[in-house]
């Protein structure tokens, strides 16, 4: 999901990041966590959480800044720092999530009096010390202006922050530092009757407070529970507004008459504690503030700064260790800019189970699926291959949420429902880990009831799951534009877009049922349902850019209900567009296209691509349409709909130029700097992006197939932690300077392979794929049997 970047176009970027020289890693060993740079994305619109964090953790530490695109919490573009809160999303476009509870530190206050401390966040807020900004896997650590050292790390549920005091204020005097607690998060969208109470002896703070989710509906109510420890507690209270009281001990407040949240919560002052740090545990819960207490004091018993963040360096280097690379002639910035990707798709979606206030199961829950519409391409689908047993429990949770809120969800952060983009796409990723053998506990049976209520089932509210015109797409084959639709309510956009991601749906619910046995009518229902893209393609349909007619002829156009054509032009929503009035998202004025145009559309039928070669004039043609779309930036490679047309060429028989199109994106749009990612990660969907273009495997999702292109590094391990087995990609005639990107033949457990697709069994059973490079295109890959599986018929091929 796109919202904001390409209207704001960060261009600032701090280079605040000292990267300790990495050492020279061997090829054989080294430690993967030296090459995560977690600040990739920090400014430029990456809207990624560089903070501390486990594996898919719900507690995420970071410094909050006052930054316009501080959706991840920390920015890297000059912002002020508000606060420390304890959770976050990763990536995301829309307004930005979560950020609650901020804490923030004080030295001591003017005039040692309480009121002599700043509380609200717009005064508070202040600059930081670029030089000590330090972010490592598990940890988030900087000074703030005034001399205090924040550093912070994370268990599960709890945050633990360190503050370090100057010993001294500017006048001499001792410190006596104050901490306080904000009922904040970073949307200000805090609701009524927010919560905190300080326990008088101890200063433990409990509380909680009702907020908005920042891509979906309805609201969330958050508690925790915080903890101080390390000096002793001169006093305590509660603060509104720009005035704090230790005579109070309770707060309540509203959300304040004129929309803005009151500033309100509680602090705590210490006697001065010399050079001994100040902790602080926060526990984080959606059940209760004793929930909170409680998982604290479990993770955290003694605020042990150095043992809980060594659990979770071990925990990363556990997570990031099962693929391994050859470093010979590879410079560390290729390595950071992989494992750094990879780090990524590890932060969202998080982990809630314990936490799911809504129902009562047995089952994981996880939260932060922020949106399907971009994790079903390629980060799930990586995430299936390095962490095979987590995606088992996502899936698992993504069906009990069926079983319990009556749809698998699109879109879902903070316990709500997200916005669906398009097509119900949780169907893609069922088909996906399906088609790749996930087992250990999913059942499937009812996995294939909920994928068939998204295709045969109108929700009243189709903005929040399933899919809208149901009734048209049964009995037209298209989604209207212009649709009369009474039984189900949605944004009325995006027909064309629609129609290719329901019948990509389709598709898949067709593939788990002829997986699942005894269901041929559905199988031929869905495969039949599949074919609907065609109904939109108008094969006379010209594109003009500024006034020059392209050439090309035939894409997808707008059809109303009484099948006369519409018009939409090709070029509109893309990355060249010239209309300043497009409106591409989810606006109710939107295009018939979502956050991408036609053009590139016209690419997205995953299942079929050998009808569409042949609807296209055939492989040349469409070779040279895809050329188009690159060589002329149609494409964006800063949004999900372009992951897949990077790859497309194997499909017309030409490997190579997929090869060649992966080595022109990155690096020239993914960088591991702290503006180098060319959009919003949306969780680690560029992440994957990149880790999946450099292992020189991508897969097409929903379906079990990767298409092959010689991997970044003179080779690539990757040890599958379900069968232990170690599949390995080997590149002959390897070339750092990427001169040599071309296969020239390959060997599968050396036997000979043609194939330029290879299936999920590499993994899982542990082969070996030696690719032999040259520096010009070869016959490798390019015969009709060579070519990736698609539902129709390759023709107009050479042999
Ligand atoms: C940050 O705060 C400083 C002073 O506290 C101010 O000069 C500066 O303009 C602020 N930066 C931004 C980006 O708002
Ligand atoms: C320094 O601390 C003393 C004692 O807490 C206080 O009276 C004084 O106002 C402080 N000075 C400044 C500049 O904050
Ligand atoms: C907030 O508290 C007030 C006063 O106790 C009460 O009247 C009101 O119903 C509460 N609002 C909500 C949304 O709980
Ligand atoms: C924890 O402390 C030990 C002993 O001082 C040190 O070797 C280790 O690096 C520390 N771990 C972390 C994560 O800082
Ligand atoms: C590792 O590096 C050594 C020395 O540079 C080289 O001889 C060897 O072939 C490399 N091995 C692999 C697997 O890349
Ligand atoms: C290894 O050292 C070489 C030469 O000093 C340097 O160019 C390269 O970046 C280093 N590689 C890694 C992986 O650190
Ligand atoms: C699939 O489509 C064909 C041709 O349109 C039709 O004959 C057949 O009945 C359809 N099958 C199902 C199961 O809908
Ligand atoms: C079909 O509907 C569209 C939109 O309402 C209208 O502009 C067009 O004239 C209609 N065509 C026919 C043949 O009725
Ligand atoms: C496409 O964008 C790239 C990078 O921004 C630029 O170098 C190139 O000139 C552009 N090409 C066209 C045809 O506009
Ligand atoms: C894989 O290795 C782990 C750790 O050694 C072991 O517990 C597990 O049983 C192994 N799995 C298989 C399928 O061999
Ligand atoms: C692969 O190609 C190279 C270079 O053309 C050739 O030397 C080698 O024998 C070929 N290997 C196979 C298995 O065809």
């Amino acid at each position: 999901m796109k919202i904001f970047e390409v209207l704001l176009g960060f261009a600032i970027s701090f280079i605040a990041f000292g990267v300790a020289a990495a050492q020279n890693a061997t090829n054989s060993t080294y430690d993967v966590l030296q090459y995560v740079n977690q600040l990739i994305g920090s400014s430029n619109g990456g809207n990624i959480f560089p903070g501390a964090t486990l594996p898919y953790g719900m507690a995420k530490a970071v410094a909050d800044t006052d930054s316009g695109s501080n959706q991840g919490g920390f920015t890297t573009d000059g912002s002020n720092i508000t606060g420390f809160s304890s959770m976050h999303d990763s990536g995301t476009g829309g307004s930005p999530s979560l950020g609650n509870f901020a804490l923030f530190p004080y030295a001591s206050c003017a005039g040692d009096d309480v009121d002599g401390c700043k509380y609200p966040k717009k005064e508070r807020k202040t600059q930081f010390v670029d030089s000590s900004l330090q972010a490592s896997p598990g940890y988030f650590g900087l000074e703030l202006a005034s001399g205090v050292q924040v550093d912070m790390t994370t268990a599960q549920h709890t945050s633990l922050f360190r503050f370090k005091f100057p010993a001294t204020n500017s006048s001499g005097s001792a410190s006596s530092p104050l901490i306080l607690m904000d009922l904040t998060d970073l949307s200000d969208s805090r609701q009524d009757n927010g919560s905190i109470s300080v326990d008088a002896t101890t200063g433990r703070m409990t509380g909680n407070a009702r907020f908005l989710p920042s891509f979906g509906s309805g609201y969330y109510v958050l508690y925790f529970c915080a903890d101080f420890s390390g000096a002793p507690i001169r006093d305590n209270g509660i603060f509104a507004n720009s005035r704090a009281s230790a005579d109070v001990k309770d707060l309540k407040i509203s959300r304040s008459i004129n929309g803005y949240p009151l500033p309100g919560g509680a602090f705590v002052r210490f006697e001065s504690p010399g050079d001994t740090p100040v902790l602080a545990r926060v526990g984080v819960s959606f059940i209760s503030s004793a929930q909170a207490c409680s998982s604290a004091e479990a993770e955290i018993p003694t605020f042990d700064f150095n043992a809980t963040h060594t659990v979770a360096v071990n925990t990363w280097r556990e997570k990031l260790s099962p693929i391994t690379v050859s470093t010979t002639g590879i410079d560390a910035s290729t390595l950071t800019n992989f494992y750094s990707g990879i780090y990524r798709t590890m932060v969202n979606p998080q982990d809630y189970t314990g936490e799911n206030p809504l129902w009562q199961s047995s089952e994981p829950y996880f939260d932060s699926f922020y949106c399907i519409w971009d994790l079903f391409r390629s980060q799930l689908p990586f995430l299936t291959i390095l962490d095979p047993s987590t995606v088992t429990r996502m899936v698992r949770s993504l069906i009990d949420t069926y079983v319990h809120e009556g749809w698998l969800p699109d879109c879902r952060m903070s316990l709500c429902k997200g916005y669906t983009q398009g097509g119900s796409n949780a169907d893609n990723v069922l088909a996906d880990a399906y088609l790749k053998g996930l087992t250990d506990g999913i059942d499937w049976t009812t996995a294939y009831a909920a994928v068939v209520q998204d295709a045969e089932v109108e929700p009243y509210d189709w903005s929040n799951e399933g899919r809208g015109g149901l009734d048209s797409w049964k009995r037209l084959g298209y989604i209207p534009v212009q649709d009369f639709d009474y039984k189900g309510f949605g944004t009325m956009t995006r027909s064309i877009s629609r129609t290719l991601e329901y019948s990509y749906n389709d598709f898949a619910i067709a593939a788990m049922a002829n997986g699942l046995g005894g269901l041929n009518t559905d199988v031929q229902k869905y495969l039949n349902r599949s074919a609907n893209w065609q109904n939109l393609f108008k094969s006379d349909q010209t594109s003009f850019f500024n006034g020059a007619d392209t050439g090309y002829v035939g894409f997808f156009q707008p059809k109303y209900l009484n099948e006369t054509w519409g018009f939409q032009d090709p070029l509109k929503c893309s990355n060249i567009d010239t209309n300043p009035n497009s409106v591409c998202s989810l606006q109710n004025s939107g295009a018939e296209t979502f956050e991408s145009s036609i053009w590139e559309y016209a690419f997205f039928v995953p299942h079929d691509q050998a009808t569409l070669i042949t609807t296209f004039g055939g492989p040349a043609a469409f070779v040279d349409r895809l050329n188009y779309l690159h060589d002329n930036n149609i494409t964006y490679i800063g949004n999900e709909p372009a992951f897949l047309t990077v790859f497309q060429y194997h499909y017309a028989g030409r490997p190579a130029l997929s090869a060649l199109r992966s080595h022109y994106y990155i690096p020239a749009f993914f960088q591991p700097t702290n503006d180098g990612l060319p959009g919003n990660d949306d969780s680690g969907a560029m992440g994957s992006f990149v880790a999946f273009s450099m292992m020189g495997l991508f897969p097409n999702p929903g379906q079990d197939v990767y298409l092959i292109t010689p991997p970044y590094f003179e080779s690539v391990s990757i040890k599958s932690p379900i069968t232990n087995m170690t599949a390995t990609i080997r590149n002959v005639n390897f070339d750092p300077t990427y001169k040599n990107v071309y296969i020239q033949n390959a060997t599968l457990d050396g036997v000979p392979y043609s194939k330029n697709w290879i299936d999920h069994s590499f993994f899982t059973e542990g082969k070996e794929l030696v690719l032999t490079l040259g520096a010009t295109e070869s016959f490798w890959g390019t015969n009709v049997a060579d070519l990736p599986p698609s539902l129709g018929e390759y023709v107009g091929f050479g042999s």
